[in-house]
């Protein structure tokens, strides 16, 4: 125990110079001169945003940080851990020696531009013109207490009203009057001025009545044109989607027009902005797509647009910030003051990406819009890293979380956590008809590896080997032209083929594999099994649940120890502490065999054991409930009617009564723990959980209670019998979990696979992940469910007369039944 003092002792050194580093920063952090650029994950709260390179150290040195006091939780572990802690301070001694240079190279860099500042602001002041379009001639900053922050802000911009265009767009020309009335009409900083109408600021104007219901429709034209006409690889991928599919789309649109009751929904104003398409991103983006980069987040864009187009909503696309900052309204100049007119959309989905450009383009609107945003978020955001203030004060701060949002507004691709919504994609084959072409091949079983690009497979040559004894292997990996395959050499590759090609040759190869098969006994060429073989990476992508859906088995790699931003570069600064254990936790959790196996790809033994039991085992093709087009409408069509972010009431529903309390072990969170009770948490339940009398119904005795801002409570901690609860609503958390606490978590019953229970459900939609927010939810249902009731006696009795007189009968959809 003698030798860990010193590492310890330098700890607090450190510790202490990181934090006065940081407030340096912090004081230091001016406007950026790039405000459209800019990286995203900048919050509200500092919306002028700090400058890169400074966010750039700032970020660095939280991680610091955080790793220090990561190093000092540590501190109790067996001295076995110390060349590590000596390994770690030796870099951070490094680290923070470069720091200190780059600081003092931008410290100067500053004081520079301060002095030029001062320079030029006497001149910026021009007060002799004063008077025009009715203001008054002279005006004095008013003390108002109901405006504390007006005279900083008339400060801020007698400063840097020339920063921005938008404020002289507005009217401002430096003039105490003229940014008094910007200050009081356009925002809400400053009182009106004395003889200006107060014009009502357009975020608290109530939307014009449009109540136009929403109609399923089922003729994509209108949706292809807003897309525009196909330009570049990845609108012309979405539009190939959604044709591949629009046959199972209009089904389930068909159904779903049965089952949900008439004039329930409005049709809402939808726009649709995928960031990572427009700007910068995008044009590096759709380079890659076309040497296997990412198709995942495409395939849930398009998947989302056909889902809220089928739903009958009127959907705007945008793929460009010019198109979006006409589409919102933007005012000219750089983003800095509000929009033009009250937001033209109900619901805009976006990603981080996009986040960043609506904020860098809306001013201060876009603090009161933000409750309409839904951001497509592929790997979740955890309540830890979402509220700005708290994740920097306890070392979550990455580049991406921050945005205070409501954690529901968070969609993902696969329910990694409860805490945001799932909004996942269809996994159904695309298209269809080469069935019969495929069948005059004939050769070995034959395995396809999941892998487009040829650095994710270094290192997997002896897995690959062992897969390679039983089956043939085939690749579909981009080769740049002129250079040599780095692949093992038993591997054939094929090179980049598009998303059919790629399901025609796992589908080919199921065909090969049927003949060899039906050789030796009679068998349906349907219940033959093939092999997709992951290689670690891409994590969590569609792939493995489209090969899945095409009777594939689907064969990945466990990892131990579990992927997590400690220990992988890809999940390092996302805003998520999930332990990821297999390339793809849900197919291995909730799929599971005969359809995904999960093995340790470095011992040979269990390679070799798993491929000849996925050879001997018939699977035939599977697509989980949640995952059809099906499944998709219901999740969606649920969203949109039930969640809403822009009241401010405590979430209603589920009851009480669906409330199933359990207390987890320690260290585990309640995600893990109602998973282990085949339940599902349910953050919307916490708010029961959050008071004294809870641990006394779960036998637990209290020596002290205590109320914190803290993301890990409710919980309970054993030593000392400290029970605590949580402070601030918004970071209730189902993913939290940290070894010195058993959290008290709030678990329900769910319909596995999404199942509704009986059809009488279903205007509720799919019961697994959805919780609607609005207190008046469950009346509305009871109205609904009486609606529907009427609603099907109607048609019956008009289907019995019309059989009665011989007449046609007449569609159910006619405005006939409309109320
Ligand atoms: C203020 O509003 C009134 C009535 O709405 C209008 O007649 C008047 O012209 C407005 N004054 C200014 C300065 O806009
Ligand atoms: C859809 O909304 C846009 C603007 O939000 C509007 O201009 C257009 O007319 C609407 N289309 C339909 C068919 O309602
Ligand atoms: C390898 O896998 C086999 C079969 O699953 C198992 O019995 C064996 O213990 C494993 N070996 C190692 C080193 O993990």
């Amino acid at each position: 125990m003698r030798a860990p003092l010193r590492p310890r002792s330098g700890c607090l050194v450190l510790c202490l110079s990181v934090s006065l580093l940081m407030l340096l920063l912090q004081v230091m952090w001016v406007p950026p001169e790039t405000a459209r650029d800019a990286p995203p994950g900048r919050g509200p709260s500092d919306r002028e945003g700090p400058r890169h390179s400074v966010r750039r150290l700032a970020l660095r040195l939280d991680s610091l940080s955080s790793q220090m006091q990561r190093l000092a939780r540590e501190r109790e572990e067996p001295p076995s851990a110390q060349p590590d802690i000596v390994h770690i301070l030796q870099t951070f001694r490094q680290e923070h020696r470069n720091l200190q240079q780059t600081m003092e190279k931008e410290l100067l860099h500053m004081s520079q531009k301060l002095d030029q500042l001062l320079q030029r602001t006497p001149a910026a002041l021009p007060h002799e013109h004063a008077s025009h379009g009715g203001l008054p001639r002279a005006c004095e900053v008013p003390n108002n207490p109901e405006f504390a922050l007006c005279a900083g802000k008339v400060e801020f911009l007698r400063a840097s009203w020339r920063s921005d265009a938008c404020y002289a767009f507005y009217g401002v020309d430096g003039s105490t009057c003229s940014i008094l009335a910007y200050l009081s009409e356009r925002e809400d900083f400053c009182p009106p001025l004395p003889g200006r109408n107060r014009t009502t600021l357009p975020w608290h104007q109530q939307p014009s009545g449009h109540k136009e219901e929403a109609v399923i429709q089922t003729d994509f034209r209108p949706l292809y044109e807003s897309m525009g006409s196909g330009q570049g690889p990845a609108a012309r991928f979405m539009r190939s989607r959604i044709e591949g599919l629009a046959a199972r789309w209009r089904e389930a649109g068909e159904s779903m027009r049965l089952r949900i009751p008439h004039g329930a929904a409005r049709r809402l104003r939808v726009l649709l902005y995928p960031g990572i398409l427009a700007g910068g991103t995008g044009q590096r983006f759709e380079e890659t797509l076309e040497r296997g980069g990412p198709l995942g987040e495409l395939v849930q864009w398009a998947d989302v647009s056909a889902a809220i187009f089928v739903l009958g909503h009127n959907l705007t696309f945008a793929a460009s910030q010019t198109r979006l900052l006409s589409l919102i309204g933007a005012a000219p100049g750089r983003g800095s003051c509000p929009i033009l007119r009250p937001l033209p959309f109900d619901l805009i989905y976006t990603d981080y990406h996009g986040l960043a450009h609506l904020q860098g383009a809306m001013g201060l609107s876009f603090q009161h819009y933000q409750c309409r945003f839904r951001i497509l978020d592929s790997f979740g955001t955890e309540p830890a890293f979402n509220i700005r203030e708290y994740a920097r004060r306890r070392g979550y701060s990455t580049a991406w979380g921050s945005w205070g949002l409501q954690p529901l507004q968070y969609m993902t691709m696969f329910p990694h956590t409860p805490d945001n919504s799932f909004m996942g994609f269809v996994s159904e084959v695309v298209g269809s008809g080469w069935e019969v072409s495929t069948k005059e091949h004939r050769k070995e079983d034959m395995a396809v590896v999941y892998g487009k690009q040829e650095y994710m497979w270094q290192g997997k040559k002896g897995y690959l080997e062992v897969i390679g004894r039983e089956l043939e292997l085939h690749a579909t990996v981009f080769q740049p032209p002129g250079r040599p395959s780095a692949l093992p050499d038993f591997i054939s590759n094929h090179g980049l083929l598009p998303q059919d090609r790629l399901q025609q040759l796992l589908l080919r190869a199921k065909a090969r594999r049927s003949r060899r098969r039906g050789s030796a006994r009679e068998c349906d060429a349907e219940l033959i099994s093939q092999l997709f073989v992951g290689l670690g990476f891409p994590y969590e992508g569609p792939a493995p649940l489209e090969a899945v859906a095409l009777g594939c088995v689907f064969l990945q790699p466990r990892f131990q120890p579990p992927h997590s931003a400690e220990n992988s570069n890809f999940y390092q600064g996302k805003p998520t502490s999930r332990q990821v254990h297999s390339q793809h936790p849900y197919a291995e959790d909730f799929i599971g065999k005969p359809y995904v196996w999960t093995v340790d790809m470095d011992n040979s033994t269990e390679v070799r054991e798993a491929v000849r039991a996925i050879m001997r085992t018939e699977v035939k093709p599977f697509i989980p409930r949640e995952f059809t087009c099906e499944g998709m409408l219901e999740r969606v069509y649920a969203y949109i009617t039930h969640q809403e972010f822009c009241g401010a009431s405590l979430p209603a529903w589920p009851p009480e009564g669906a409330l199933s309390a359990r207390l987890g072990a320690l260290g585990q969170s309640c995600v893990a723990v109602c998973r282990r009770a085949s339940l599902v948490c349910e953050p919307a339940l916490f708010h029961h959980l959050n008071q004294p009398a809870a641990f006394k119904r779960l036998g637990l005795v209290c020596a002290s209670t205590e109320r914190e801002v803290d993301h890990l409570f409710p919980s309970y901690n054993p030593w000392g019998r400290r029970c605590s609860l949580q402070e601030d609503q918004r970071l209730f958390s189902c993913a939290g979990a940290h070894p010195s606490y058993s959290r008290l978590c709030p678990c329900r019953a769910y319909q596995p696979g999404q199942e509704p229970r009986s059809d009488s459900e279903l205007p509720e939609g799919p019961r697994r992940f959805l919780r609607p927010a609005c207190p008046l939810c469950r009346a509305r249902r009871s109205v609904k469910l009486l609606r529907r009731e009427w609603f099907l006696n109607r048609r019956r009795s008009v289907a019995a007369r019309a059989l009665a007189e011989n007449l046609p009968r007449v569609k159910h959809k006619g405005a006939h039944y409309r109320r």
